[in-house]
């Protein structure tokens, strides 16, 4: 749908008071002297749609209320040639953030941007590119990246990213960065209380105004104490240049408001407490800090978030949907709404759903639970993973009254409880129909969560090795779409009929790459793929396999399915345990022989994989055309300390998995081909 000039205008408008419209390009006037120290957090833009973007930027005063600064636009670096010149708002209110809407832009351009104070000092120069024309046939290319923990890393991957980029082929730039949450993590360690994790250093990334501390972490309950993070993680050099030279489309994940939370509720610790005013601290820090096209009840501004007033009241009742009857929890859930839909181009309509200020709660939370299988770390009962998340429902509304793990059994703690929800009924609405209308060639799903199942097969241990498994394969996910079976067959069953084609799920969390199908049910069920699935390993955050590398006892009777140990060090068999199974996994550590040991490798476990790496850090870029989708992971060794190589250090390896656009009831297929240095055991 082209909009024409005058629906366009209305409709920018709407987004509020920042407005700049572009006009013939002329020399810069301002005077304009760089002086960064007096803008910390630099530049940034957001959400390009083929006629406008969002710019940011943060200029605090000592004293007053309220400034107004410059913003500039040109057509080349040395601001011979602006476009727009706009006034930018900052005020004490929204922590001296600055949100400035340009319209009237070319599509498929490339911007340079700059503030300039009343007084001549200006902020570094960004860099921004429109979206391509939504009829316009050229390729889109876009990275996805998540999980950016500075507290215990660094940011080596948007070092490579910047490096590969300023030397690419320009059709081979990337248009814009898409960041799937965790952009910040809300805990944070001060390293005077914690000096190291597993063989990382704890860097100094903020103190927390206001805030709380469990253990040895602090964690934010007000706005300032939110700012304080984002102001600490925007210190960080390479955030700041990817920032300052990409456009970025945001969405959060859980560490934007709680570690564990879900709708209001705020979840530091192994308690749960009433959370509505956190909530909407964190929401109106996200806003401040992410120019993003979205909404809020106090009207379309963006200028000043306008916080909504609420009270932390405990949520008594939840409606049939799982959401919470309380009113401050609606106010609070609903003081921000970030899922939304971006166009880029003819071949990308790109999806962004919330995964968690909807969301019931993750059943597997139940404490009752942690005794089911304690023997088998991280797996659990596939069987009654279906029986927790269909709830109430499960079994046409006939769900078994216990959960029966060999000889030890619980009470259903998911007996009374509506199916899992992640998405809620009001955006899962919007989502369907968002899917059903897309005329682009590729509609990818922007999740922050992944969708793959992460599966093993505990049942074919060789007996004595340790307790008996049951029966049935094993899940070792949670609270994600791996494990969301109703929610994500539901989606799945409307892709395949509607008969939509170039569906694909890009997502982060998980702090691993994965690469597959999507597919709602797994052997002996009918495995029947709908589309793609994606997921990049964290920027940065601890992984699974450093987790085990570190907390695995060395005698523990089913070490060789997670690490193999060997003089240079321990492999990663947890990834082989997701691709091929137990048995590979103990030929694996005995022998170290590969092809005997994927000559054992279980069909039926997981035809919805090609990849999997839980060691990998980096970042994935994605190049979407008329007849296919490539997907590059970029692996990078884990970044512990920063690189000072302009190139962000050395590569583990490059992955690249290809798939040409199927037609409708077609089964979509992966080409992998591995570019560069060695991935493991992850294939
Ligand atoms: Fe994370």
């Amino acid at each position: 749908m082209t909009l024409s000039r005058r629906e366009f205008i209305q409709g920018a408008a709407a987004m509020g008071a920042t407005l700049a419209f572009a006009g013939p390009a002329r020399a810069s006037r301002a005077t304009w002297r760089e002086r960064r120290d007096l803008f910390p957090e630099g530049v940034a833009s957001g959400d390009p749609d083929h006629q406008s973007v969002i710019l940011w930027t943060r200029r605090p005063f000592e004293k007053g209320e309220r400034e107004v600064l410059t913003v500039e636009v040109a057509e080349d670096e040395a601001f011979r040639h602006v476009v727009a010149t706009a006034p930018a708002p900052v005020s004490r209110a929204a922590d001296w953030t600055s949100r400035v809407l340009v319209v009237d832009l070319k599509p498929a351009r490339t911007y340079w941007y700059r503030f300039t104070d009343a007084d001549g000092n200006g902020s570094r120069v960004g860099r921004t590119i429109t979206a391509p024309d939504p009829a316009d046939g050229r390729a889109v290319n876009f990275a996805f990246v998540s999980c950016q923990d500075i507290n215990d890393g660094t940011l080596n991957a948007y070092r490579r990213m910047i490096y590969e980029d300023e030397r690419a082929a320009p059709a081979d730039q990337l248009h814009f960065v898409l960041h799937l949450g965790d952009f910040i993590y809300e805990v944070v360690w001060y390293p005077e209380d914690l000096a190291t994790r597993y063989d990382r250093t704890i860097y100094d990334v903020a103190r927390i105004p206001g805030g709380e501390k469990i253990g040895k972490y602090h964690f934010p309950l007000t706005v300032d104490g939110y700012r304080a993070i984002y102001r600490g993680y925007l210190h960080d050099p390479d955030l700041q240049d990817a920032r300052a030279r990409w456009p970025f489309v945001a969405m959060w994940d859980n560490h934007e408001f709680s570690w564990q939370g879900w709708q209001s509720v705020l979840k530091p610790g192994p308690e749960a407490r009433p959370g509505q005013t956190v909530k909407v601290a964190a929401n109106q820090a996200w806003f401040e800090y992410q120019p993003a096209r979205v909404a809020k009840p106090s009207g379309p501004s963006l200028e000043t978030f306008d916080p909504p007033a609420v009270k932390d009241v405990a949520i008594e009742r939840f409606d049939s949907d799982g959401l919470g009857d309380e009113p401050n929890n609606r106010i609070a859930i609903d003081s921000l709404k970030v899922y939304r839909a971006l166009r880029y181009g003819r071949h990308l309509d790109l999806i962004l759903t919330d995964q968690h200020s909807y969301r019931s709660p993750n059943p597997l939370d139940a404490p009752e639970l942690a005794t089911l299988g304690e023997e088998f770390p991280a797996m659990f009962p596939e069987d009654l993973m279906e029986i927790l998340d269909g709830g109430r429902a499960y079994g046409g509304g006939h769900p078994p009254a216990e959960l029966r793990f060999g000889t030890n059994s619980v009470a259903n703690p998911a007996k009374d409880a509506p199916p899992q929800t992640i998405l809620g009924p009001a955006q899962k609405a919007w989502f369907k129909e968002r899917l059903r209308s897309s005329s682009a060639t590729w509609k990818i799903w922007g999740n922050s969560l992944g969708a793959l199942d992460w599966r093993a097969d505990p049942q074919n241990l060789p007996a004595g090795l340790t307790v008996p498994w049951p029966s049935g394969f094993a899940n070792m996910g949670g609270g994600d779409y791996g494990n969301a079976y109703v929610e994500r067959g539901e989606i799945y069953d409307l892709v395949r009929e509607a008969g939509i084609t170039g569906f694909a799920i890009v997502s982060g969390d998980r702090h691993s790459f994965w690469a597959g199908y999507a597919a709602k049910a797994l052997p002996p069920k009918a495995f029947e793929p709908v589309g793609l699935s994606f997921v990049a390993a964290s920027l940065s955050s601890p992984g699974a396999m450093e987790a085990y590398e570190h907390r695995l006892p060395k005698d523990h009777p089913l070490r060789a399915l997670y690490l193999a140990d060997r003089a240079r060090g321990p492999e990663w068999t947890f990834n082989m345990l997701l691709r091929h199974g137990v048995r590979s996994c103990l030929e694996y550590a005995k022998s170290g022989d590969l092809a005997k040991a994927r000559a054992l490798s279980n069909p039926s476990l997981a035809p919805h994989l090609e990849f999997v790496d839980l060691g990998g850090h980096g970042y994935a870029r994605v190049r979407l055309s008329a007849n296919e989708m490539r997907t590059e992971f970029v692996c990078i060794p884990r970044p512990v300390t920063r690189s000072d190589r302009p190139d962000g250090g050395p590569l583990r390896y490059r992955v690249v998995h290809v798939a040409p656009l199927w037609t409708a009831g077609e089964r979509p297929r992966l080409r992998q081909e591995v570019l560069e240095g060695d991935p493991g055991l992850s294939i």
